[in-house]
């Protein structure tokens, strides 16, 4: 995961989709690879309910897997953006620069 922002181009009236869960080989933006996570986490939650370490798929689901969607922007202007990939700002999907404290 990069520790500095994007610089990116935004057209007004198109949307963006931010990647949220680090996973992207294509940041800022999502590639669908929140999906894989999310298969990961199913996954491993059968194998707990299997091995009774966690009592029911729904209770798993609650404790382990995040929601990790990306974040869908709407640009309401033609604009340069600085994206964050550190994943820590305080204003995502923007840059406020805590990169710089990682
Ligand atoms: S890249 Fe700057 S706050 Fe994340």
């Amino acid at each position: 995961m990069s520790n500095k922002p994007f610089l990116v181009k935004i057209e007004k009236g198109k949307t963006y989709a931010w990647c949220q869960c680090a996973e992207s080989e294509n940041q800022p933006f999502c590639d669908g690879s929140h999906e894989k996570i999310n298969a990961k986490n199913d996954n491993l939650i059968e194998s707990l309910v299997e091995v009774n370490m966690i009592s029911s798929k729904k209770e798993g689901k609650k404790l382990i897997a995040k929601d990790e969607k990306p974040m869908i922007v709407k640009a309401e202007k033609d604009t340069e953006v600085n994206l964050c990939t550190c994943k820590q700002s305080k204003n995502l999907p923007y840059c406020n620069d805590s990169h710089l404290s990682i």
